[in-house]
């Protein structure tokens, strides 16, 4: 398994992230737990910070939350100097509750509700990311009801496929759920009439090409495409952007041959692009923004599990099974993502066996990595799967009513619990038995 942040392999032959070694921290949490290695999150802030710092250009780099939407993580991106891009209700009151700073916060989704709408108002959200004409309506409405005015960016599909790892995750195509094309006119239209409401500021334009890309290309293009709508716009509205979001995407090593670019080259290629092809359009370059959420906490999270049970198929596989699985990462399940894994209590061992780990849910698909080179695998070791940072906790479920695992920062040699492991009481916390059906003491 490729180190990454502070992993190490420490004397004793264990894997150990920010000075903590696994095996304690085994011993006070149990598993499965997620390791965030905060040293390596507040890295890659302030790449994305330095680096836009340099380019010279105005700019905000938005942590998008829905990689791994936590309080404690929310403060830390607080800190950093980011701002957050959220898409529900729940991620918006998660922020708000660590006392993220309204004003720089921005809120995303195709289908934002009018309740979602008035919460993200009352609070003073900086901007609304607008998605479609019932939205901007929508928007218009509660704004004029409330005598606010509210600041939205409108999402545009620039027509730029990007090399995603998944096709559920190319967002920047004409055929998207997503946003105003600008190829068939909507966008335009849009703007016509989002500039023409009364209690709507609009300051720009929105796009996001897709996830987990390893290419400056797509940004490029999809720079070029809206400076050209940026231009045609002036020309024919008379209106100006002064911000432009070009989402997140940016791609991170997952396994060996994966092959991302520093955070200092995607920044250097879309300021660069920017700077290219809007310069001459209005007097001042756009502000930039960036939502990068995987690239900030992806290959700083380690899970790690317990091995259970095996079995082995003679002349087929042998299974390794884990106490976690699909519900703590169903990214394998749901987009046959890869991960690397390391015997976390003997890291040091030579590799002996070729084995497929496999989670504890009842679905043959629950399948976290197949054919993995480890040293020989006892029940009881210590298994570590390595860049869970974004996505895993944040889409986890209750599936098979396992609960949820606790997540910890690690950092300096000290650990500490930022999301406890979920409960029993927590499994049916929710649950209700209507007194119809309830247990009665029957009278014999
Ligand atoms: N901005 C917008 C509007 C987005 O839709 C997304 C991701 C991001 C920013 C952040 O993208 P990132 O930098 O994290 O790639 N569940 C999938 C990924 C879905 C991404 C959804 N949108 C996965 O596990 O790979």
């Amino acid at each position: 398994m490729f180190l990454h942040g502070t992993s190490r392999i420490n004397d004793a032959n264990h894997l150990e992230i920010g000075g903590c070694d696994v095996t304690e921290l085994k011993a006070e949490y149990g598993t499965p737990l997620y390791i965030v290695d905060e040293q390596l999150v507040r890295r890659r802030c302030r790449e994305y910070m330095e680096a836009f710092t340099a380019s010279g250009l105005g700019f905000q780099v938005a942590y998008a939350s829905k990689a791994f939407s936590v309080m404690a993580m929310c403060r830390l991106a607080d800190e950093e100097g980011l701002s957050l891009d959220v898409v529900s209700d729940g991620e918006l009151y998660t922020a708000l509750q660590a006392g993220f700073p309204a004003e720089r916060i921005h809120f995303h989704g195709n289908n934002k509700t009018p309740d979602e709408i008035e919460m993200a108002i009352d609070a003073g959200i900086g901007c609304f990311v607008a998605d479609n004409l019932v939205e901007l309506h929508m928007l218009q409405a509660i704004a004029l009801r409330k005598e606010v005015t509210v600041n939205i960016l409108l999402r545009v599909t620039p027509g730029v496929e990007a090399h995603a790892h998944h096709a559920y995750a190319s967002t920047g195509q004409t055929d998207s759920k997503f946003g105003f094309d600008i190829g068939n006119g909507a966008a335009q239209e849009a703007v016509k009439l989002a500039s023409a409401q009364s209690n709507l500021q609009l300051l720009g334009v929105h796009s996001h090409i897709g996830s987990q890309i390893f290419e400056t290309e797509g940004f490029e293009l999809a720079v070029e495409r809206i400076a050209e709508f940026t231009r045609k716009v002036k020309e024919e509205l008379g209106v100006e952007f002064p911000v432009v979001n070009l989402g997140g995407g940016f791609g991170i090593r997952y396994v060996e041959g994966d092959t991302p670019l520093q955070v200092s080259e995607y920044v250097a290629a879309i300021t660069g692009a920017v700077k290219k092809h809007f310069t001459g359009i209005s007097e001042k370059l756009p502000q930039i923004w960036v939502e990068p959420g995987r690239s900030i906490v992806g290959d700083a999270g380690t899970t790690l599990y317990t091995v259970g049970t095996n079995k082995e198929i003679p002349g087929v596989r042998k299974y390794v099974a884990v106490d976690g699985g699909m519900t703590d990462n169903p990214r394998p399940a749901l987009y046959e993502s890869k991960y690397e894994a390391l015997l976390a209590n003997r890291a040091a061992e030579p590799n002996e066996e070729t084995v497929s780990i496999a989670g504890k849910c009842c679905e043959s698909g629950d399948m976290l990595i197949w054919d993995v080179e480890l040293p020989k695998v006892e029940s009881g070791d210590l298994l570590a799967v390595a860049c869970t940072g974004a996505y895993n906790y944040s889409m986890a479920s209750n599936y098979n009513r396992i609960r949820r695992p606790a997540v910890v920062f690690v950092q300096n040699g000290q650990s500490d619990l930022v999301v406890r492991r979920e409960s029993h009481q927590d499994i049916i916390a929710n649950d209700i038995i209507p007194a119809r059906i309830a247990k009665q003491t029957v009278a014999k």
